[in-house]
């Protein structure tokens, strides 16, 4: 959580910062601040609110300068105003600190530091360690790099951070350990940003920073230490997407773009690595584990959110394709329940963003337990992407929506392409089934796009409930976890209170709350569990449920049935189940537009959720 950017050149810093910072939002929109050095002073703003506040704060203040850096935060340490807003100065002024993270040990350093007559303004563990920095600086007579890198040897905890010093006005000192930070290399300026989005328009030249590695950054060099004083050979990466797949691209808002990228994004999962013609998957970048895939005892598949629900589709996918038996845990409680593990385990972490602090604890103990641990991300270099073994990128581009869309269907495509391969080389899969498996994956997107086109329908029955307090979602088998994940994004963006719930289940208690104000969405399209959906159906019928159905197309026995019914198209296996998303995160969207409510910047979220 929280965002991001700095600039060294010889542009004008503060729009490249604002900009950077507006494509920074999703991590965090409580506050927003710059720092702005012209070489004479660092001038600092800061607000309340989202980054336009900030924008219109500024009006007609001193913005010059071609060094600077930004922060648009989601508060952890105080509430958000516009003192515990980002960037924080150290009592004397030396120091100008943007943090993304925590400072664990925040309370033992802020005690010493009061016994050394330091005051504080703000609630934020941010500020202390400005202060750690300044006192560490002007004791130990030391130059600004030597104060931080002393500094964070004494910080435990999560950090992407920049600092400013007024002493040494012509560099930014940035560091990192857990909260992701990049470097982008131009001419003669380099960018500092939480990701690559608000440098790529300059360059696609990029160092990701490693854990407990800092870079003193001037006009013309960049050099990066660990904070131990080693210094690094950094490897320059370049960038795989355009500034304008960051962009809305026409669209009200990111979520209904990245709603309607998901066919070009399946492309994208599936390209170079399912051949119809060959009857093959191929991923190269789980080459290296297949001996330990094909061998697993178990598979545990671990992440947060949306990530977990795609990892319960997966569980249900690679059993029955693959029969390997697979557990799915979430990673916030996997990583403190002692879990059992041995070398003989394997377990993937999902996460869109690569960063969820959650997820990367939880695959630091299995590697401890010497598990082999796959990764599925959708961000390249993100920290799980390189903390974990082996793994397969989602290619879904950048996700800005603080809601997952495109990242769940990516990640399931990942995951379906995942159990066909083991399923293949297990022989648990005979060529002409496989062949028709890959041929249904391979038509994924043609379907989404085609289910895409009721939107208008769907805007329809949004119309009809959004004033409904509750909303309850059914599915069975695969379709449970796409119930629960339709419920998340119903309450994430409209504040809506949704349960997800296994069909069957309902009648051993949700049961209770069915009367004729509460919309049931049942997905209940025509395959394995369609008469035992078609019972459940009649259940909530008979209690006066509003029936919302997902069927399949020309379905005419649930039609009569339901009150509404969206129609996907027909698919013959578990591989389609991704289709059956769509409505319901269009349902959601619209629900949410019509309740006035910002889909992309939910209240209280932050996309990429970096601390426990
Ligand atoms: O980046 P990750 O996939 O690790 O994020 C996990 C969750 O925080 C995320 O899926 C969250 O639940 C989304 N806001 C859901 O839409």
């Amino acid at each position: 959580m929280c965002g991001i950017v700095g600039y060294i050149g010889e542009q004008n810093a503060y729009p490249i910062i604002i900009n950077g910072l507006k494509k920074l939002e999703y991590r965090g929109y409580d506050s927003a601040g710059v720092a702005i050095n012209n070489l004479k002073n660092i001038n600092v703003y800061k607000k309340k609110g989202k980054v336009s506040d900030l924008e219109a704060f500024t009006k007609g203040k001193d913005i010059s300068g071609t060094i600077g850096m930004g922060h648009t935060r989601w508060a952890t340490h105080g509430v958000p105003n516009d003192v515990n807003a980002h960037p924080h100065t150290s009592m004397n002024g030396k120091f100008v600190i943007i943090h993304n993270g925590i400072i664990e040990n925040f309370a033992v350093l802020k005690k010493k530091l009061v016994a050394r007559n330091y005051t504080f303004k703000s609630e934020t563990d941010t500020e202390v360690l400005a202060d750690l920095i300044e006192y560490i600086y002007l004791f130990g007579k030391v130059n600004a790099e030597t104060a931080v890198r002393l500094a964070l040897n004494k910080v435990i905890g999560a950090y992407g951070l920049v600092v400013m010093c007024t002493d040494e006005p012509d560099k930014l000192i940035c560091a990192r350990n857990s909260s992701p930070l990049v470097i982008g290399y131009g001419d003669n300026e380099y960018f500092i940003a939480s990701d690559a989005t608000p440098f790529v328009q300059y360059t696609k030249k990029a160092v990701y920073l490693d854990n407990q590695n800092l870079a003193v950054i001037t006009r013309d060099s960049v050099t990066v230490k660990t904070i131990k004083n080693d210094v690094i050979n950094p490897d320059i990466q370049q960038i795989d997407f355009d500034s304008d797949e960051a962009e809305k691209g026409g669209y009200r808002d990111y979520m209904l773009k990245e709603i309607y990228e998901q066919p070009k994004s399946i492309l994208e999962t599936i390209r170079g690595r399912v051949y119809e013609n060959e009857n093959a998957i191929k991923l190269g970048g789980l080459l290296d584990v297949m001996p330990k895939l094909l061998n697993a005892r178990r598979i545990i598949i671990i992440g947060c959110g949306t990530s977990w629900h795609a990892g319960l589709v997966g569980e249900y996918l690679i059993e029955e394709y693959a029969r390997i038996p697979v557990e799915v845990e979430y990673a916030s409680e996997f990583r403190y329940r002692n879990p059992i593990l041995t070398q003989d385990d394997v377990v993937i972490a999902i996460s869109q963003s690569g960063e969820t602090a959650d997820t990367l604890a939880a695959i630091q103990l299995a590697k401890a337990a010497k598990a082999c641990v796959i990764g599925i991300c959708n961000v390249v270099g993100s920290s799980i992407s390189r903390e974990t073994d082996a793994g397969v990128y989602t290619h879904a581009g950048p996700e800005i929506g603080v809601a997952s869309t495109k990242a769940f269907s990516t990640q399931v495509t990942v995951l379906a392409m995942i159990a066909l391969l083991l399923g293949k080389c297990k022989y648990m899969i005979g060529q002409q089934q496989y062949h028709q498996l890959l041929t249904e994956l391979l038509s994924i997107p043609e379907k989404i796009e085609h289910t895409l086109q009721s939107a208008a329908k769907v805007e329809e029955v949004a119309k009809l409930y959004k004033d409904s307090r509750n909303f309850l979602y059914l599915g069975r088998g695969c379709y449970y976890p796409v119930a629960l994940e339709g419920a998340l994004k119903l309450k994430e963006i409209s504040y809506i209170h949704a349960e997800g719930y296994p069909a069957a289940e309902m009648k051993h208690g949700p049961i209770a709350l069915i009367d004729d104000k509460m919309p049931v969405v049942v997905i209940a399209t025509q395959d394995k569990g369609y008469e035992k959906i078609v019972n459940n159906i009649q259940e909530i019928k008979a209690r006066k449920g509003k029936i919302i159905a997902i069927v399949s197309e020309g379905d005419t026995v649930i039609s009569k049935m339901a009150d509404h019914v969206l129609e996907v198209p027909k698919f013959d296996t578990a591989i389609g189940a991704i289709t059956t998303i769509v409505p319901l995160q269009l349902l959601s969207y619209y629900i949410a537009i019509m309740r006035g409510c910002n889909v992309d910047q939910p209240r209280n979220l932050a996309k990429s959720v970096t601390v426990e």
